[in-house]
């Protein structure tokens, strides 16, 4: 298995060398490797078995080390990134050619983040290369929010994991594209549309889509439990479903029911955001054939955890 340490010089010696480490964000931890480095990168797929026409974030410091990467940034670009970096926001913007091919799946832009997290964020001003970084699990499974999660699955691939502890805002980064100087939601995360709003105005969404090839994030099936999952209103499904071993993930009410996760007693988004994601893997290793789920309040962090509930539920195609 990998080293969970939070040695830092460790993590820089490994990640000059070409190789991968498991870095810890605010969001998730990600599965990191030189970004400018081709064969790096090109294990990070590996790793994850994960389909090469998916593109690559690109993780950096702050604001000066993105400006090496990407050719220019529209005005709302800037004003989102001086907003809200570090922080669970990526955006898409003009790449400059130094970025492999690789990391972009050849697209003409890049997703550039600067995440919020200090030992990572020592990490990046430290190296003189960003990092390359998908979420450290195998591809279309749950993202991992500690570094036993990655262990778990990743453990055997990689040789050191970057303890910062479990992830605090705990889903992916907002992904956000830009049509001219008009954002364009590609993804929600962890960052609120009504937060982006309130800082650039009106926005567009570009998320759907069962086989859209520029954002396989959002394909329809994904960020899912091995186990069989519905959403719907739990009472309802425990009875339709009485002779079947089931879980219950709920949002905030208790169901008395012997395999139960509540997400948020206090029905607070950002506590049923940060435990989403180990709650449908703690569930995915209870002795149980079914996990049946609800939706939750549709605003703020909200629309997010609702996204990655429809998702893992999809029937996968
Ligand atoms: O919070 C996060 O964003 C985490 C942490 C580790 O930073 N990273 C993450 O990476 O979620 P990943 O690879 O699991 O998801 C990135 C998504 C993918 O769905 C990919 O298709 C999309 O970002 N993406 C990346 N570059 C893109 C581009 N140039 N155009 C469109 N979509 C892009
Ligand atoms: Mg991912």
């Amino acid at each position: 298995m990998a080293v969970i340490g939070s040695d830092i010089q460790e993590a820089i010696k490994l990640l000059r060398a070409g190789d991968l480490v498991a870095i810890p964000t605010e969001t998730v931890y990600g599965l990191a490797g030189n970004a400018l480095r081709p064969e790096a990168v090109a294990r990070i797929f590996e790793t994850k078995e994960r389909p090469t026409f998916d593109p690559l974030i690109v993780h950096v410091a702050n604001l000066e080390q993105a400006y090496r990467y990407v050719e220019s940034f529209p005005v709302k670009a800037l004003e989102l990134a001086k907003h809200f970096w570090p922080g669970p926001i990526t955006l898409l913007l003009p790449r400059r050619s130094l970025i492999p091919d690789l990391v972009t799946s050849g697209l003409d832009t890049v997703g550039i983040r600067c995440p919020d997290h200090p030992l990572t964020q020592q990490l990046l001003s430290v190296l003189d290369f960003p990092l390359a970084a998908p979420s450290a699990n195998p591809f279309g499974y749950i993202s991992p929010t500690t570094p036993d999660h990655v262990n778990q699955q990743l453990g055997t691939k990689i040789p050191y994991i970057l303890d910062g502890g479990p992830c605090r805002v705990g889903l992916e980064s907002t992904i956000v594209g830009f049509e001219g100087d008009q954002p364009v939601i590609h993804r929600m995360g962890g960052l609120s549309i009504e937060k982006i709003v309130e800082t650039v105005g009106m926005v567009k969404t570009y998320l759907h889509s069962s086989s859209n090839p520029v954002a396989p994030g959002q394909l329809k099936s994904h960020y899912a439990p091995r186990k069989k999952i519905v959403v719907g209103d739990i009472k309802e499904l425990l009875s339709a479903n009485s002779s079947t071993r089931t879980g219950v993930i709920s949002f905030q009410r208790d169901y008395s029911h012997p395999y139960q996760i509540i997400l948020t007693k206090d029905g607070n988004l950002n506590e049923a955001s940060y435990r989403l994601f180990s709650a449908l893997r703690d569930m995915d290793q209870q002795d149980v054939d079914l996990i049946v789920t609800e939706l939750v309040p549709d605003h703020g962090l909200g629309k997010a955890i609702n996204d990655r509930l429809t998702r893992a539920a999809a029937q996968r195609d």
